[in-house]
């Protein structure tokens, strides 16, 4: 490309050039006609021998010379049979775009041309000069100098391209190559801190770029050795999970002996120690749970809103004396677009907390609208609101229940199902007076 571009640059060039030296030509032999009509001028009668006169025109270049005085006209040299002549140039009344025009008009009709130039002498006005020229070796001389302005620009624009390429070569591909090869060697092997990026100092985007990319990586590594860290922990907790497990089932079977027991003392302890049994059991069940990989992916189907939140209501522990008022406002006909054992869980989830939350008694209300391909929820309960523990661990699995007897993976699981359906779950308001959670389903 930079050779191309130089070669167009010469081109440009060249054109106002090539008119200039023909010009220059021109102007050159004029000059010498006018010193050897000088020299004419000076001698007796205007008179030289024939020899001297051949001598002076080929000397001059010329055909004939001829000098305008004020008020005379002198044919002072000349050949015995003047030739025709097939051109006129003024020097006086040429402009740069007739110049230009003048010398590809001649580069075009080539050699053989007679021309007469026609120039005004310095110093003297009303005179002039008239050269009569074979222009062959003119445009010889103007086809040498195009040849040597093209050898010329090769030159230039070889040695520029040579350069600007080394250049390029030198302060971009190499530091991209640079990167990109980090960037592949991080790929292949995250750790390996050996073949790390050192940035240079270079304050342009490939300094940033590199910067950038150090950090990146650096981070990066850091993050994957902390998950690695998470995974063994996991690993180690499913673990004692599922041997706690089993040696709790052992002293569910020692505790179910112990209530055949007829002692009263027993007969009041057992009960107490069932339900803890019962509770460390379901933690271990719901760790375990938790800890094999993720849910499956959603298998949308569309279903009647109205009957699942009924199985709801039967499976999430409304006392019998009626004390929590269950109000559940479905548009009778409104179809979901969803995984229903998915969404059972989230809704179970959030209304069980409810429950769980309003001991004392209160109102679940539960309602549910369309729009274009949405469904909106709204759970609200007359509760006493999220614990400041549970707010700041929002849907953080493990880390919010305030319950003893919770797990703090039930909003967890919800926002992840939710999460996994493309749709979202908020907590809307939660105060003295009630918590609200919305959630939004995409069909
Ligand atoms: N509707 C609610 N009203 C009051 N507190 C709630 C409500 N829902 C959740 N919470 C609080 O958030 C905590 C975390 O809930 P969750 O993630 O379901 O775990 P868990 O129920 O096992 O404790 C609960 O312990 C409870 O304190
Ligand atoms: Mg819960």
């Amino acid at each position: 490309m930079t050779l191309v571009f130089v070669m167009l640059a010469e081109v440009l060039i060249f054109v106002p050039s090539i008119a200039f030296f023909r010009l220059n030509y021109l102007i050159k032999i004029t000059d010498f006609a006018h010193l050897a009509t000088l020299s004419l001028l000076a001698s007796p009668d205007n008179m030289v021998s024939d020899e001297l006169r051949e001598e002076l025109l080929f000397r001059v270049g010329a055909r004939s010379v001829v000098f305008h005085g004020a008020n005379s006209r002198l044919l002072i040299l000349s050949e015995n049979m003047p030739p025709s002549i097939d051109a006129d140039f003024d020097l006086a009344d040429r402009n740069p775009l007739m110049l230009i025009e003048d010398a590809f008009m001649s580069l075009m009709i080539g050699p053989g041309r007679i021309i007469r130039v026609v120039t005004p002498i310095e110093n003297e006005p009303n005179s002039s000069l008239e050269v009569v020229i074979d222009e062959t070796p003119l445009i010889a001389a103007m086809y040498d100098y195009a040849w040597n302005i093209f050898l010329l620009s090769l030159i230039i624009s070889t040695l520029t391209a040579v350069l600007v390429y080394l250049s390029l070569l030198w302060m971009m591909v190499r530091p991209m190559r640079r990167l990109s090869e980090s960037m592949i060697a991080f790929r292949r092997a995250p750790e390996d801190i050996t073949r790390r990026l050192v940035p240079s100092k270079r304050q342009d985007e490939i300094g940033v770029a590199e910067r950038e990319l150090e950090i990146m990586q650096t981070r990066l590594r850091a993050a994957l050795k902390q998950k690695q860290h998470l995974v063994a922990l996991g690993t180690a907790v499913t673990k004692i999970s599922h041997d706690l497990r089993n040696i709790l089932s052992t002293s569910q079977i020692v505790s179910d002996s112990l209530a055949e027991i007829k002692d009263p003392k027993v007969q009041k302890i057992v009960p107490r120690l069932m339900t803890s049994i019962d509770r460390a059991i379901d933690l271990c069940t719901q760790t375990l749970k938790y800890g094999k990989a993720e849910e499956r992916e959603p298998k949308k189907e569309r279903f009647l809103l109205a009957a699942l939140v009924n199985e709801v209501k039967t499976s999430v522990g409304l006392s019998e004396d009626n004390t929590i008022v269950w109000n559940s406002q479905i548009p009778a006909g409104l179809m979901v677009n969803a995984d229903r054992d998915q969404f059972y869980r989230i809704l179970l989830n959030l209304c069980r907390n409810s429950v769980q939350a309003m001991e004392a008694g209160g109102v679940i209300d539960i309602s549910a609208a369309r729009t274009a391909n949405h469904t909106l929820f709204r759970i609200s309960d007359s509760g006493p609101g999220l614990p400041a523990k549970a707010k700041e661990h929002l849907f953080e699995p493990f880390s919010g229940s305030t319950r003893s007897e919770g797990t703090g993976l039930g909003l967890s699981i919800a926002h992840e199902l939710i999460t996994a359906h493309g749709g979202e779950i908020l907590l809307e308001r939660s105060d003295v007076n009630g918590t609200v959670f919305c959630l939004d389903i995409p069909d």
